[in-house]
């Protein structure tokens, strides 16, 4: 999710800095916007550097041509299109009457009027300022348009008085700024390994044999983390899917690269879904060049690939373990079995037979095993919903 950052000028705008990091860490991408008088506070180089992004200051570019003022300005708006939220910490008095009265006259307030995004507001100013009937006005105003206000707070302030002016402290703005993206922290201080997607298994350097899956189920999984808080590294096989912006993406083809990738990341991983689909096979003796069709063999030789999930049961070291089982016609005996011999916390089944259920679709029908022997039956429903569904699972397990 991409979040736009604006700081307007006041003494409180280095404090922005220290928000930018905290909305990072929710993996919030972030695009920084400074007002002129911002500039005066904090240089943008601080926030180019923090936010690995260009800043933008100015609605045209006049160190170029017209012809890239003209792009760079739409380029500018294309931002109101592209964010999710519009954060303005800290606000100051004049940005709140630029926006309650629809004037546009740098990029900050221009980008207020044309973002469908939902608004959140941090103010810092005097205290005489904050209590003055046109900024209760404005602020009313915007309240009234459903722009979130996370009011300033008491204390000693800049200009030496002691009343309400100081910015709401930088938890107070992120929790505003989550609750409004829909964002849950019960996953904050974990990190999830996740496999997605199918390995591919060579038998000369042409051909392979791979599976089915299109790597959506652990790609939605990856997706539910971040947004409720965790640290994620997928580890995926080739898909067709763009990585979720925030995680630590590690692109792998084969099973034992796979296996490779995982045990890496283990160590530091309190929670382990492995949703790809691992080839079990590969060929035994793969060709180092393109083998001619009229050479090509009648059989191929195979044999196993590690079974990776079953390795790291094995060295479980107090991580939480979660198997995938995607089988052809469930049985809940042999489930189980699978679920104990590879020493899991929970297997998530589901029927390759069931209509909308498994490969290549965007719902899924499954039944969470737990050690207990009970099974929760999750119906049909997007593959995103399911993600919820599996990690609530965990949650509650995990604290039983
Ligand atoms: N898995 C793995 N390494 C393998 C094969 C499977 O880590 N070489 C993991 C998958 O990521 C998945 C789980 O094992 O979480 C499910 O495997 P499944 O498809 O049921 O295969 P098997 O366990 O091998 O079961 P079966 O004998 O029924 O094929």
């Amino acid at each position: 999710m991409k979040v736009a950052l604006g700081v307007t000028g006041c003494i409180a705008a280095y404090k922005a800095a220290e928000l930018l990091r905290q909305l990072q860490q929710r993996h919030l991408e972030v695009q920084v916007v400074m007002t002129r008088h911002a500039q005066e506070f904090i240089a943008p180089l601080t926030f180019a550097a923090l936010s690995g992004q260009k800043v933008i200051t100015e609605m045209f570019d006049r160190s170029g041509t017209a012809s890239s003022n003209v792009e760079s300005a739409i380029e500018h708006i294309a931002v109101a299109q592209s964010i999710d939220l519009l954060l303005v910490a800290p606000a100051t008095a004049d940005i709140l009457g630029k926006f309650a009265h629809g004037v546009a006259d740098d990029f900050l307030s221009t980008l207020y009027l044309a973002t469908k995004a939902p608004v959140v507001i941090a103010p810092a100013m005097n205290c005489e300022m904050w209590d003055h009937p046109a900024v209760r006005e404005n602020v009313a105003t915007l309240q009234a348009r459903g722009v979130r206000v996370v009011e300033p707070e008491e204390g000693y302030l800049a200009c030496g008085m002691v009343g309400q002016g100081r910015l709401a402290a930088n938890d107070k703005i992120l929790e505003a700024v989550c609750e409004t993206l829909g964002l849950v922290d019960d996953f904050v201080g974990e990190t999830i390994l996740i496999t997605a997607g199918p390995t591919q298994e060579d038998i000369d350097p042409v051909r392979y044999i791979t599976n089915r899956s299109s790597g959506k189920m652990g790609y939605a999984l990856a997706e539910e983390a971040l947004r409720r808080g965790a640290q994620v590294v997928l580890v995926s096989g080739p898909t067709a899917l763009k990585p979720p912006s925030g995680v630590e993406f590690v692109p792998v083809r084969t099973a034992a690269e796979m296996g490779a990738a995982v045990k890496k990341h283990f160590k530091n991983s309190t929670i382990v879904i492995k949703a790809a689909a691992v080839a079990d096979i590969r060929p035994a003796h793969p060709s180092a060049s393109k083998i001619k069709k009229e050479k090509l063999p009648a059989a191929i030789a195979l044999e196993p690939t590690e079974d990776i999930l079953a390795s790291l049961g094995r060295s479980k070291d107090g991580k939480f373990l979660v198997g995938f089982a995607a089988e052809t016609g469930l049985t809940p005996e042999g489930t189980r079995q699978k679920l104990k011999s590879k020493n899991l916390d929970l297997l998530v089944a589901n029927d390759l037979n069931e209509v909308g259920a498994g490969f290549d679709v965007d719902t899924n029908h499954v039944q969470l095993f737990r050690l207990d022997g009970s099974v929760r039956d999750v119906p049909l429903m997007a593959k995103a919903r399911v993600a919820g569904k599996i990690l609530d699972e965990i949650n509650h397990l995990r604290k039983r």
